[in-house]
Protein backbone atom coordinates (compact mmCIF):
# COMPACT_ATOMS: atom_id res chain seq x y z
CA UNK A 1 0.00 0.00 0.00
CA UNK A 2 1.50 3.54 -0.97
CA UNK A 3 0.41 6.14 1.89
CA UNK A 4 0.16 9.80 1.73
CA UNK A 5 -0.67 12.09 3.81
CA UNK A 6 -1.64 15.47 4.96
CA UNK A 7 0.78 17.25 8.00
CA UNK A 8 -0.43 20.09 9.85
CA UNK A 9 -2.53 21.25 12.79
CA UNK A 10 -5.38 21.13 13.29
CA UNK A 11 -6.99 19.21 9.97
CA UNK A 12 -10.54 19.60 10.51
CA UNK A 13 -11.30 20.72 7.22
CA UNK A 14 -8.85 19.06 4.41
CA UNK A 15 -9.53 19.18 0.95
CA UNK A 16 -6.12 17.08 0.15
CA UNK A 17 -8.54 13.94 1.50
CA UNK A 18 -11.70 14.09 -0.12
CA UNK A 19 -9.60 14.86 -3.56
CA UNK A 20 -7.65 12.27 -3.35
CA UNK A 21 -9.59 9.73 -2.23
CA UNK A 22 -11.64 10.40 -5.16
CA UNK A 23 -9.03 10.63 -7.22
CA UNK A 24 -8.22 7.07 -6.69
CA UNK A 25 -11.53 5.58 -6.85
CA UNK A 26 -12.59 7.32 -10.23
CA UNK A 27 -8.53 6.93 -11.75
CA UNK A 28 -8.37 3.31 -10.49
CA UNK A 29 -5.74 3.75 -8.91
CA UNK A 30 -4.85 0.89 -6.30
CA UNK A 31 -3.08 -0.17 -3.18
CA UNK A 32 -3.13 3.85 -2.18
CA UNK A 33 -4.42 5.83 0.27
CA UNK A 34 -4.60 9.45 1.53
CA UNK A 35 -4.49 9.82 5.54
CA UNK A 36 -4.61 13.10 7.86
CA UNK A 37 -1.72 12.79 10.39
CA UNK A 38 -2.31 16.02 13.18
CA UNK A 39 1.12 17.27 14.30
CA UNK A 40 0.61 19.79 16.93
CA UNK A 41 4.53 20.12 17.42
CA UNK A 42 6.88 20.30 14.47
CA UNK A 43 9.71 19.46 16.20
CA UNK A 44 7.82 15.88 16.13
CA UNK A 45 8.39 15.49 12.59
CA UNK A 46 11.11 13.36 12.79
CA UNK A 47 9.50 11.25 15.45
CA UNK A 48 6.02 11.09 12.73
CA UNK A 49 8.41 10.50 9.58
CA UNK A 50 9.76 6.95 11.98
CA UNK A 51 6.09 5.95 13.12
CA UNK A 52 5.42 5.60 9.26
CA UNK A 53 7.92 3.77 7.59
CA UNK A 54 5.42 3.13 4.74
CA UNK A 55 4.98 7.27 3.52
CA UNK A 56 5.57 7.51 -0.21
CA UNK A 57 4.86 11.47 -0.25
CA UNK A 58 3.33 14.22 2.12
CA UNK A 59 1.62 17.20 1.99
CA UNK A 60 2.25 19.89 4.85
CA UNK A 61 -0.53 22.69 5.81
CA UNK A 62 -0.82 25.18 8.20
CA UNK A 63 1.12 26.33 10.38
CA UNK A 64 4.29 24.20 9.20
CA UNK A 65 5.27 25.02 5.60
CA UNK A 66 7.92 27.44 6.89
CA UNK A 67 8.98 25.29 10.49
CA UNK A 68 9.04 22.30 8.69
CA UNK A 69 12.12 23.35 5.91
CA UNK A 70 15.19 22.21 8.32
CA UNK A 71 13.99 18.79 8.71
CA UNK A 72 14.56 18.46 4.65
CA UNK A 73 17.55 17.53 3.38
CA UNK A 74 16.51 19.47 -0.27
CA UNK A 75 14.73 22.24 -1.86
CA UNK A 76 13.25 22.65 -5.16
CA UNK A 77 15.36 25.75 -6.26
CA UNK A 78 12.63 27.09 -8.22
CA UNK A 79 9.70 26.89 -5.97
CA UNK A 80 9.92 26.24 -1.99
CA UNK A 81 13.68 27.32 -1.74
CA UNK A 82 12.74 30.87 -3.54
CA UNK A 83 9.48 31.23 -1.83
CA UNK A 84 10.39 30.17 1.81
CA UNK A 85 7.59 27.46 2.65
CA UNK A 86 6.86 23.38 1.29
CA UNK A 87 4.05 22.01 0.89
CA UNK A 88 4.89 19.23 -0.57
CA UNK A 89 7.49 16.57 0.27
CA UNK A 90 8.84 14.47 -1.87
CA UNK A 91 10.46 10.68 -0.29
CA UNK A 92 13.85 10.05 -2.57
CA UNK A 93 15.03 6.89 -3.28
CA UNK A 94 18.19 7.17 -0.54
CA UNK A 95 15.46 8.08 1.50
CA UNK A 96 16.14 11.54 2.00
CA UNK A 97 13.52 14.27 2.03
CA UNK A 98 12.75 17.22 -0.69
CA UNK A 99 10.40 20.23 0.21
CA UNK A 100 8.32 21.65 -2.82
CA UNK A 101 5.88 24.60 -2.74
CA UNK A 102 2.73 23.61 -5.49
CA UNK A 103 0.96 26.54 -4.78
CA UNK A 104 3.36 28.23 -6.81
CA UNK A 105 2.66 25.94 -9.84
CA UNK A 106 -1.27 25.99 -9.11
CA UNK A 107 -1.17 29.65 -9.06
CA UNK A 108 1.24 30.05 -11.42
CA UNK A 109 -0.56 27.47 -13.88
CA UNK A 110 -3.76 28.79 -13.14
CA UNK A 111 -3.17 32.45 -14.08
CA UNK A 112 -1.31 31.75 -17.04
CA UNK A 113 -4.49 29.79 -18.40
CA UNK A 114 -6.96 32.25 -17.34
CA UNK A 115 -4.85 35.02 -19.32
CA UNK A 116 -4.15 32.97 -22.20
CA UNK A 117 -8.12 32.11 -22.79
CA UNK A 118 -8.90 35.98 -22.49
CA UNK A 119 -6.16 36.77 -24.78
CA UNK A 120 -3.87 38.91 -22.57
CA UNK A 121 -0.31 38.68 -22.71
CA UNK A 122 1.26 38.63 -18.92
CA UNK A 123 3.44 41.27 -18.92
CA UNK A 124 1.40 44.19 -20.26
CA UNK A 125 -0.79 44.00 -17.32
CA UNK A 126 0.37 44.98 -13.88
CA UNK A 127 -1.22 43.96 -10.76
CA UNK A 128 -2.34 44.56 -6.93
CA UNK A 129 -1.97 42.00 -4.67
CA UNK A 130 -4.10 42.29 -1.69
CA UNK A 131 -2.52 40.39 1.54
CA UNK A 132 1.26 39.60 2.59
CA UNK A 133 1.41 36.59 3.85
CA UNK A 134 2.20 33.04 2.90
CA UNK A 135 0.16 32.47 -0.18
CA UNK A 136 1.24 35.98 -1.37
CA UNK A 137 4.73 34.56 -1.80
CA UNK A 138 3.97 32.04 -4.12
CA UNK A 139 2.26 34.47 -5.86
CA UNK A 140 4.71 37.39 -5.68
CA UNK A 141 6.83 34.36 -7.12
CA UNK A 142 4.59 33.92 -10.40
CA UNK A 143 4.11 37.32 -11.56
CA UNK A 144 7.87 38.23 -10.94
CA UNK A 145 8.63 34.78 -13.00
CA UNK A 146 6.03 36.60 -15.67
CA UNK A 147 6.98 39.90 -15.84
CA UNK A 148 3.85 40.89 -13.91
CA UNK A 149 5.06 44.85 -12.37
CA UNK A 150 3.15 44.67 -8.63
CA UNK A 151 2.33 46.08 -5.64
CA UNK A 152 1.40 44.41 -2.48
CA UNK A 153 -1.50 46.21 -0.44
CA UNK A 154 -1.23 45.57 3.09
CA UNK A 155 -2.85 46.74 6.43
CA UNK A 156 0.93 46.90 7.65
CA UNK A 157 2.38 48.51 4.79
CA UNK A 158 5.54 49.55 6.45
CA UNK A 159 6.46 45.51 6.68
CA UNK A 160 7.74 45.56 2.74
CA UNK A 161 9.25 48.25 0.70
CA UNK A 162 6.52 47.35 -2.56
CA UNK A 163 3.40 47.86 -0.27
CA UNK A 164 0.95 50.36 0.33
CA UNK A 165 -2.21 51.06 2.58
CA UNK A 166 -6.00 50.28 1.59
CA UNK A 167 -6.22 53.84 1.82
CA UNK A 168 -3.66 54.78 -0.41
CA UNK A 169 -5.72 53.51 -3.54
CA UNK A 170 -6.32 56.08 -5.46
CA UNK A 171 -8.35 56.04 -8.47
CA UNK A 172 -5.22 56.38 -10.52
CA UNK A 173 -3.97 53.05 -8.85
CA UNK A 174 -6.42 51.41 -9.49
CA UNK A 175 -7.00 52.48 -13.00
CA UNK A 176 -3.22 51.10 -13.82
CA UNK A 177 -3.71 48.24 -11.96
CA UNK A 178 -5.79 46.16 -14.29
CA UNK A 179 -5.34 42.84 -11.80
CA UNK A 180 -6.09 42.14 -8.09
CA UNK A 181 -5.49 39.44 -6.58
CA UNK A 182 -6.84 38.62 -3.10
CA UNK A 183 -4.20 36.53 -1.29
CA UNK A 184 -6.14 37.49 2.20
CA UNK A 185 -8.65 35.21 3.71
CA UNK A 186 -11.28 37.55 3.83
CA UNK A 187 -14.34 36.56 2.82
CA UNK A 188 -13.71 32.61 3.35
CA UNK A 189 -16.54 30.60 4.70
CA UNK A 190 -18.59 31.32 7.29
CA UNK A 191 -17.76 35.44 7.23
CA UNK A 192 -18.84 35.40 3.54
CA UNK A 193 -20.58 38.69 4.43
CA UNK A 194 -16.77 40.58 4.20
CA UNK A 195 -14.51 41.37 1.27
CA UNK A 196 -11.31 42.96 0.61
CA UNK A 197 -11.44 47.16 1.66
CA UNK A 198 -11.07 47.96 -1.97
CA UNK A 199 -12.91 51.05 -3.51
CA UNK A 200 -15.26 48.72 -5.74
CA UNK A 201 -16.74 51.46 -7.39
CA UNK A 202 -13.26 52.21 -9.66
CA UNK A 203 -13.04 48.54 -10.51
CA UNK A 204 -13.56 48.75 -14.60
CA UNK A 205 -14.91 46.13 -17.30
CA UNK A 206 -10.92 45.92 -18.03
CA UNK A 207 -9.99 44.64 -14.58
CA UNK A 208 -9.54 40.84 -13.74
CA UNK A 209 -10.17 39.67 -9.84
CA UNK A 210 -8.44 36.53 -8.56
CA UNK A 211 -9.16 35.53 -5.10
CA UNK A 212 -7.38 32.26 -3.84
CA UNK A 213 -10.44 31.51 -1.74
CA UNK A 214 -12.32 28.95 -3.06
CA UNK A 215 -14.73 28.50 -0.28
CA UNK A 216 -17.69 30.20 -1.01
CA UNK A 217 -16.67 29.83 -4.79
CA UNK A 218 -17.89 33.28 -5.24
CA UNK A 219 -16.88 35.46 -2.66
CA UNK A 220 -18.44 39.12 -2.04
CA UNK A 221 -14.95 40.25 -3.90
CA UNK A 222 -15.71 38.67 -7.24
CA UNK A 223 -19.22 39.30 -6.61
CA UNK A 224 -18.65 42.87 -6.09
CA UNK A 225 -15.99 43.10 -8.95
CA UNK A 226 -18.41 41.08 -11.65
CA UNK A 227 -20.98 43.73 -10.61
CA UNK A 228 -18.56 46.08 -12.07
CA UNK A 229 -18.17 44.20 -15.38
CA UNK A 230 -15.00 42.76 -14.28
CA UNK A 231 -13.85 39.48 -15.40
CA UNK A 232 -13.42 36.80 -11.92
CA UNK A 233 -11.38 33.58 -11.32
CA UNK A 234 -11.75 31.69 -7.84
CA UNK A 235 -8.86 29.86 -6.00
CA UNK A 236 -10.58 26.24 -7.10
CA UNK A 237 -8.50 25.53 -10.10
CA UNK A 238 -5.35 26.77 -8.15
CA UNK A 239 -6.17 23.99 -5.33
CA UNK A 240 -6.96 20.94 -7.71
CA UNK A 241 -3.98 22.18 -9.83
CA UNK A 242 -1.60 22.12 -6.66
CA UNK A 243 -2.32 18.60 -5.60
CA UNK A 244 -2.05 17.26 -9.23
CA UNK A 245 1.28 18.95 -9.09
CA UNK A 246 2.27 16.91 -6.37
CA UNK A 247 0.81 13.52 -7.25
CA UNK A 248 3.14 14.18 -10.21
CA UNK A 249 6.42 15.17 -7.78
CA UNK A 250 5.44 12.24 -5.70
CA UNK A 251 5.22 9.80 -8.74
CA UNK A 252 7.94 11.71 -10.83
N1 LIG B 1 -6.64 28.23 -3.79
C1 LIG B 1 -5.56 27.68 -3.25
O1 LIG B 1 -5.01 26.68 -3.73
C2 LIG B 1 -4.95 28.33 -2.05
C3 LIG B 1 -3.62 28.03 -1.69
C4 LIG B 1 -3.07 28.67 -0.56
C5 LIG B 1 -3.85 29.55 0.18
N2 LIG B 1 -5.15 29.79 -0.21
C6 LIG B 1 -5.99 30.73 0.55
O2 LIG B 1 -5.34 31.96 0.61
C7 LIG B 1 -5.69 32.63 1.81
C8 LIG B 1 -4.44 33.14 2.50
O3 LIG B 1 -3.62 32.08 2.94
P1 LIG B 1 -2.33 32.39 3.84
O4 LIG B 1 -1.76 31.09 4.23
O5 LIG B 1 -1.44 33.36 3.15
O6 LIG B 1 -3.05 33.07 5.10
P2 LIG B 1 -2.54 34.12 6.16
O7 LIG B 1 -1.05 34.10 6.19
O8 LIG B 1 -3.30 33.87 7.39
O9 LIG B 1 -3.09 35.53 5.57
C9 LIG B 1 -2.58 36.15 4.45
C10 LIG B 1 -2.57 37.66 4.62
O10 LIG B 1 -3.89 38.18 4.52
C11 LIG B 1 -3.96 39.41 5.23
N3 LIG B 1 -5.09 39.31 6.15
C12 LIG B 1 -5.33 38.35 7.07
N4 LIG B 1 -6.47 38.62 7.74
C13 LIG B 1 -6.95 39.78 7.23
C14 LIG B 1 -8.08 40.59 7.53
N5 LIG B 1 -8.95 40.25 8.47
N6 LIG B 1 -8.26 41.72 6.79
C15 LIG B 1 -7.39 42.07 5.81
N7 LIG B 1 -6.29 41.34 5.51
C16 LIG B 1 -6.08 40.22 6.21
C17 LIG B 1 -2.66 39.57 6.00
O11 LIG B 1 -1.81 40.46 5.28
P3 LIG B 1 -1.51 41.95 5.85
O12 LIG B 1 -1.39 41.83 7.33
O13 LIG B 1 -0.25 42.32 5.16
O14 LIG B 1 -2.67 42.80 5.45
C18 LIG B 1 -2.06 38.16 5.97
O15 LIG B 1 -0.68 38.14 6.02
C19 LIG B 1 -6.49 31.61 2.65
O16 LIG B 1 -7.86 31.91 2.52
C20 LIG B 1 -6.19 30.28 1.99
O17 LIG B 1 -7.26 29.37 2.08
C21 LIG B 1 -5.70 29.21 -1.31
Amino acid sequence: MRVFALIGYPLTHSFSKKYFTEKFENEGIENSCYELLELPDYQNFPELIKAHSDLSGLNVTIPHKQNIIPFLDELDAASAERIGAVNTIKFLPDGKLKGYNTDYYGFRISLEKWLADLTIIPSTLKALVLGNGGAAKAVLATLKDLHIDHKIVSRQPGNHEDAISYDDLTADIIAEHLLIINTSPVGTYPKIEECPAIPYALVSQQHLLYDLVYNPAETLFLKKGKKQGAQTHNGLPMLQLQAEKAWEIWNS
